[in-house]
């Protein structure tokens, strides 16, 4: 076996649980506060935009969460995801190390987002729900919704942030097969979306903004509910069916991982592989390295404060303590759509802080550098954001053949670049550019942040 590339398991071993790193934590998570009265909020302060099930799952300490008959049935048209040796990628790059990587771009999405789009959509209709809004950076989680909505009867509206509606046609047009509605944001279908398009009407939009037009639309309509792709625990949640499916695997190639990669938008993709890592690590188990991969562009991270801020631009939702870069803050227009959120997902910044795990930042020519090898040798064109863990797990690497190391690489490839293609002609004709955020701008949003004495 030792030649084994693919690693996979049958139907009847996709879990029958998520795994929830909150009752593992040494340090619970600060509460999520109200803005207008700076207290913890309660479960009906969420029910206007998500059914009880979900938020339940935003606070349970449950080391184990049930995952319903329903959502496995759907699961298996994708699941369990394949976990590939990169033997060719080891060649190409002469590294002594072992890299493996989980491919989430199996999914009929073609990313990791349906693992939480699908229960999601399943919650909401026993909730009897009619109707869900959504932003969508690269598209991906747009199209994984209008998908779930699909399977489930459930209407979807999608706000698309402008940059990558307009450099993205295909992804709305799925979005469309799929049955759902797909607008460009900063739109003028909702109050918020006007009073942004009447100071800049070439608005390139961000997913804050996107993500406050939709909680606008959930707010004002009983029958419709809202749905986040990322950042809130229980989508972290959902996601760790990636890293549970690993462990196995990689027990099936006999291995333990000495490093675990994954990029970092609003968190999700990476926590699904490491939580369940972190928390084997977290109950006495071996401590693999964990290692987020931001954009240099957008390195909330890296650079960010962690603070209690709002998770859109509007300051329509509660306040959460996370890294950020301030609400305000719009990044500039680069290729990892998905990646330009301005926050990180309360449990990622939580670990961070906790020195559970490190974080570094890639400039995205360097990133599709690391994408075009990965290519070149695996087969599989990666989504931008994706690049950014490839770009990660190969610098480990080479610092495994610098060190004559042969540690055990895991990262997640969370999905497919198919939709992204313009993305790599930039690339190749090298109108790719590295554009740094504004210094002056980031000042500006940070010196914006809400002030809260803590509780
Ligand atoms: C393919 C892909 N990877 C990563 C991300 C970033 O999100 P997260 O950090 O929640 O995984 C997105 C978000 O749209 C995405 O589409």
């Amino acid at each position: 076996m030792s030649d084994q590339i693919k690693f996979l398991l049958p139907e009847n071993r996709i879990p029958k649980h998520w795994y929830n790193i909150q009752a593992d934590l040494p340090k619970p998570l600060p509460p999520v506060l109200h803005p207008g009265t700076m207290q913890p909020i309660g479960p009906d302060d969420l029910a206007p935009l998500f059914p009880m099930e979900l938020i339940m799952q935003e606070v349970t300490t449950e080391r184990e969460v049930e995952i319903p008959e329903p959502v496995r049935e759907i699961y298996k048209l994708w699941r369990p995801a394949p976990l590939y040796r990169a033997r060719r990628l080891e060649e190409a790059l002469g590294t002594p190390a072992k890299i493996f990587y989980k491919y989430e771009g199996v999914s009929p999405a073609g990313s990791h987002k349906p693992n939480t789009a699908i229960p999601q959509a399943f919650y909401n209709q026993q909730a009897g729900i009619k109707r869900l809004s959504t932003e969508t950076g690269a598209g991906q989680w747009g199209t994984s919704l209008s998908f779930a909505g699909g399977v489930f009867g459930i209407d979807v509206t999608v706000f698309q942030v402008r940059v990558s509606y307009d450099q993205k046609p295909y992804r709305r047009a799925v979005m469309e097969t799929y049955g759902a509605r797909c607008l460009p944001s900063p739109s003028t279908e909702t109050e918020y979306g006007r009073s942004v398009l009447a100071q800049r009407p070439d608005h390139p939009g961000s997913l804050g903004i996107a993500i406050s037009e939709a909680v606008e639309i959930a707010a004002k309509n009983a029958d419709t509910n809202y749905a986040l792709g990322s950042v809130l625990n229980h989508v972290l949640l959902h996601q760790t069916i990636i890293g549970i499916e690993a462990m196995e695997q990689l027990e099936m190639a006999d291995v333990y991982p000495d490093v675990v990669v994954g990029c970092t938008g609003g968190g999700s993709n990476f926590a699904g592989i490491a939580f369940p890592f972190i928390g084997a690590g977290l109950r006495g188990g071996p401590k693999p390295r964990i290692v987020a991969v931001e954009p240099a562009a957008c390195p909330s991270l890296t650079r960010g404060k962690y603070a209690y801020d709002f998770g859109d631009t509007a300051h329509l939702t509660p306040l959460t303590k996370m890294h950020t870069l301030g609400s305000t803050f719009t990044p500039p227009g680069f290729h990892a759509g998905g990646l330009r959120y301005h926050g990180m997902a309360p449990l990622v910044s939580h670990l961070k802080e906790l020195g559970l795990m490190e974080a570094v930042a890639y400039h995205q020519t360097q990133c599709f550098e690391a994408g075009v090898l990965f290519a070149r040798a695996e087969g599989i064109v990666p989504a931008p954001e994706a690049n950014h863990a490839i770009k990660g797990a190969i610098e480990e690497a080479l610092r495994c053949k610098r060190e004559g190391k042969s540690e055990v690489i895991l990262f997640n490839l969370c999905g497919h670049g198919h939709f992204d293609m313009a993305a790599y002609t930039n690339y190749f004709s090298g109108n790719l550019v590295d554009d740094s955020y504004d210094e002056a701008e980031l000042a500006m949003a940070l010196s914006g942040l809400p002030s809260v004495s803590e509780v």
